[in-house]
């Protein structure tokens, strides 16, 4: 089926066209709000559904202009239901229902995490069932037992902040801009892995979840510390990006290691913004191969949010024959474990 993906749950607006028949993404197009919202600090969910309000049409226009077809060759249409901010998640709701209705199609809410979970489908390279998922978004820190397409069991989660949030919010901490991840990333690879060592939350403990507050705690002290002492250069800078980015990510690795073990899983899935960081994607193939394991990424334009991954899971959903009540609602909060599973073949 041809299916045309919305995702509007926070500041970027995507749309998408995706064939499950053909396996086939037709087009995809992303506007992103981030520079709106820079001069905040962190999206303002007032300015950003006003915004998807200004750009789904010509997106959806141009979505079908570079795909070669017409609005009425599509077959059904997805969004996203939740989580998210409720104001933009309901931007995407009424759209797409007022669109499917129009043209007399089906019309399905999906789950964002299930999205990004399911990007590496995107790739010619797919992964199979059973596998374990890390998803690293600006709001989620988890770790999921996927069985199949709908079959989820969360392993672990943050206790506190997710880890895109720590990347944002020392971003905030070192003056750099928004959202935070991109920025800490790139300075930190100028930065000396052995001048800080900041404490690696939650590895004495056994279990998987994760905590990264206490982490982003310790380095704001280090940072009020230097800066009593002189304004902090550049160098300075990047050894501190440089020391909480590996703190990081060797919390996110040893659970991933850790869960692996635990479910006797060979396959690993990177999900959600976080996964586009470029070291944490080579210390985990690095570290995994090393013990048999195959690591999947989206590749990094599919790991923060876009359209593919919501017309991918709805084309899969669709098909199966689930459908929207016309007086649903968005979900703010929506568990993966809420999702109803599909048939293998699905
Ligand atoms: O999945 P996503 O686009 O949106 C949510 O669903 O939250 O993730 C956004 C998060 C932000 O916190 C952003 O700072 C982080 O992903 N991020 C990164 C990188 N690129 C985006 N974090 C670390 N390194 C990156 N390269
Ligand atoms: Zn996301």
């Amino acid at each position: 089926m041809l299916i045309l993906g919305l995702e509007t749950s926070c500041d970027e607006t995507g749309i998408a066209l995706y064939d499950n028949k053909k396996d086939s993404l037709l087009a995809h197009s992303l506007f992103s709000q981030a520079d709106q919202h820079a001069i905040y600090g962190g999206v303002v969910p007032e300015l950003a559904s006003r915004d998807h309000i200004r750009r789904i049409i010509p997106l959806v226009e141009e979505v079908t202009k570079n795909a070669k077809c017409s609005q009425r060759d599509i077959e059904g249409v997805a969004y996203t239901a939740g989580p998210g901010l409720f104001g933009s998640l309901l931007v995407g709701a009424t759209f797409a229902k007022f669109f499917a209705l129009g043209l007399n199609i089906p019309v399905l809410g999906i789950n964002h995490m299930e999205g990004h979970l399911l990007a590496p489908m995107l790739e010619k390279d797919k992964p199979e069932f059973p596998f374990i998922a890390l998803l690293v978004s600006g709001g989620h820190t988890l770790l999921v037992r996927v069985d199949g397409l709908g079959c989820y069991r969360i392993l672990g989660e943050s206790l506190d902040d997710a880890v895109g949030e720590a990347f944002d919010k020392v971003s905030r901490m070192l003056d750099l801009g928004y959202p935070g991840g991109p920025f800490v990333a790139s300075l930190a690879e100028y930065g000396d892995p052995n001048r800080y060592r900041f404490p690696r939350p939650m590895l004495d403990r056994p279990g998987l979840d994760f905590s990264f507050s206490g982490l982003k705690t310790h380095v704001l002290g280090v940072i009020k510390k230097r800066r009593q002492e002189k304004p902090l250069d550049e160098k300075e800078k990047a050894d501190i990006a440089r020391g909480f980015e590996d703190a990081a990510i060797e919390s996110l690795v040893v659970k991933c290691k850790r869960a692996l073990k635990q479910e006797k899983i060979y396959t690993l899935v990177i999900g959600g913004g976080v996964g586009a960081n470029r070291r944490l994607r080579s210390v985990l193939t690095l570290e995994l191969e090393n013990l048999g394991i195959k690591t999947f990424y989206p590749s990094p334009k599919f790991c923060t949010d876009n359209g593919a991954m919501i017309a991918f899971v709805g084309a899969h959903r669709i098909s199966a024959g689930e459908r929207d009540q016309l007086g649903s609602t968005p979900h703010a909060k929506w568990s993966l474990e809420d999702l109803k599973s599909l048939p293998s073949e699905q």
